[in-house]
C-alpha cells in the first residue's frame, strides 16, 4: 500500500503596516544603520500597534488569508496549531482562541512553544498527525508579537526582532509529496543564553522583576551566535547526507531569520548558490515563530511542485532541527 505522506497545500501571512527602520531606532538607542546591516542583515522590521492586539490578531488574519486562497470553509479543518513563543496570556490558549474567530468550530487547538523552533516543531506534529491518518487538515500558524517582550532601549536585542505571522495547511498527499524526513533536536544548557527571567514559574511577576527590567528577552548574543551557526549548518547538511541529496538536488533552503550571518554558513555548508536561499530578514528582522511561514508566504510563487525545500531553524532552549519537504503545488 502507498504511504500517505504530509503535504503543504497552502499559505497565508500577515505582517502589520507600521515599519521601524534602522534609521528611527538609531534615534532611540546608539546604534546605526550600518551596524546592524552588517551584523544582522535586516534593514526594518514590522511592529504591531493596534490596542489591545495581541499575537491571535495575526494569526488570525494570517489564517483568514489561507483560508481565502485555499478557498475552504474554517469549520472543514479538523486542528489548528498555534506556534507561538509570546502567546496572548500565559494561560489560555491563543490556538482555541483563534480556532474560534476564524470559525473551525470542528478543530481542537493548542499551542506549541518551542522558542525560534515552535513552527519547524510544529510541521513535525502536523505531519505526524495527518501521516497517522487520523486528521485530514491541519491549520499550523506560526505568529509572534516579539515587540511585547523587548526592551527599547537595550541596543543589543530591539535591533533584531519584528512581529508578524504566517500560516500553512497540511493535507494528507498521495504522490509521495510534502514532508519526507526530519531531525529535531534539543539541549537545555541553552536556557542561560536566551531567555525571560521572570513571569514563570521559578520567578513570578513582582514590583521587583518588573522594575529590574526581568520581563524582557535577555540574550547573549555571542554565545548564542556560536551554537547557532554550527547547530543549524550540522542539521542541514546531516539531512541532505541522509536522504542522498547534491546541492543540484535542493532547490530552496528555508532558514530561520535570525541573522544573515548565520543564514550564510548554513548555506555554504551545504554548498548552495544565493539564488537558492529564501531570505526576507531585510524586512522583517526576526519574527520567531513567523520566520519560516512567512518565507513561503513572500516565496510562494517562485515555488514548484516537487521542488526539493531544506527547513532550518535554531532557537531558545536550545532547540534546533531541520526538514526535508517536496513542495507539493503550483502557485
Ligand atoms: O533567533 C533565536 C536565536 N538567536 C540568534 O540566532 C541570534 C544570534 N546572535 C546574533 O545574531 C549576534 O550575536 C548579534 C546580532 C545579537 C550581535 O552581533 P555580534 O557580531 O555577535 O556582536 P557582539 O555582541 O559581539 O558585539 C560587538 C560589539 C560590542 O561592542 P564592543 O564590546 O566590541 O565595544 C557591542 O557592544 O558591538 C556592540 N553592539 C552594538 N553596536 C551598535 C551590540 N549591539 C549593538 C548595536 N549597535 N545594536
Amino acid at each position: 500500500m502507498k504511504k500517505t505522506t504530509a503535504a503543504i497545500t497552502a499559505v497565508g501571512g500577515y505582517v502589520p503596516d507600521f515599519v521601524l527602520s534602522n534609521k528611527v531606532l538609531e534615534t532611540m538607542v546608539d546604534t546605526n544603520d550600518e551596524w546592524i546591516t552588517t551584523r544582522t542583515g535586516i534593514k526594518e522590521r514590522r511592529i504591531l500597534k493596534e490596542e489591545n492586539a495581541g499575537t491571535s490578531f495575526m494569526a488570525i488574519k494570517a489564517a483568514e488569508d489561507l483560508l481565502q486562497k485555499r478557498g475552504i470553509e474554517a469549520s472543514e479543518i479538523d486542528f489548528v496549531l498555534v506556534a507561538t513563543a509570546t502567546p496572548d496570556m500565559p494561560v489560555a490558549s491563543t490556538a482555541a482562541y483563534v480556532a474560534s474567530e476564524i470559525g473551525a468550530v470542528n478543530a481542537f487547538a493548542y499551542d506549541l512553544q518551542a522558542a525560534c523552533s515552535s513552527f519547524l516543531y510544529g510541521m513535525s506534529t502536523a505531519a505526524s498527525y495527518i501521516e497517522s491518518g487520523r486528521y485530514k487538515k491541519v491549520l499550523v500558524i506560526g505568529a509572534d508579537k516579539m515587540s511585547s517582550i523587548i526592551d527599547y532601549t537595550d541596543r543589543t536585542t530591539c535591533i533584531i526582532f519584528g512581529d508578524g505571522a504566517g500560516a500553512v495547511l497540511f493535507e494528507p498527499n498521495e504522490e509521495g509529496l510534502g514532508l519526507q524526513d526530519e531531525f529535531l533536536r534539543s539541549d537545555g544548557i541553552g536556557r542561560q543564553f536566551l531567555k525571560i527571567d521572570a513571569g514563570g514559574s521559578i520567578l513570578p511577576a513582582s514590583e521587583e522583576t518588573v522594575k529590574n527590567k526581568q520581563h524582557y528577552v535577555f540574550q547573549d548574543g555571542k554565545s548564542v551566535f556560536k551554537f547557532a551557526v554550527s547547530n543549524m549548518a550540522d542539521v542541514s547538511a546531516l539531512i541532505m547526507e541522509r536522504n542522498n541529496l547534491t546541492k543540484d538536488d535542493v532547490q530552496w533552503l528555508a532558514p530561520h531569520q535570525a541573522n544573515k550571518r548565520i543564514i550564510d554558513a548554513t548555506a555554504n555548508r551545504m554548498g548552495l548558490e544565493a539564488e537558492k536561499v529564501l531570505i526576507n530578514i531585510d524586512r522583517y528582522g526576526n519574527t520567531t515563530s513567523a520566520t519560516l511561514p512567512l518565507l513561503l508566504y513572500d516565496f510562494e510563487k517562485q515555488l514548484k511542485k516537487g521542488d526539493n525545500i531544506i527547513f532550518a531553524a535554531f532557537g531558545g532552549g536550545f532547540t534546533w532541527g531541520s526538514i526535508y519537504l517536496k513542495w507539493a503545488y503550483n502557485s
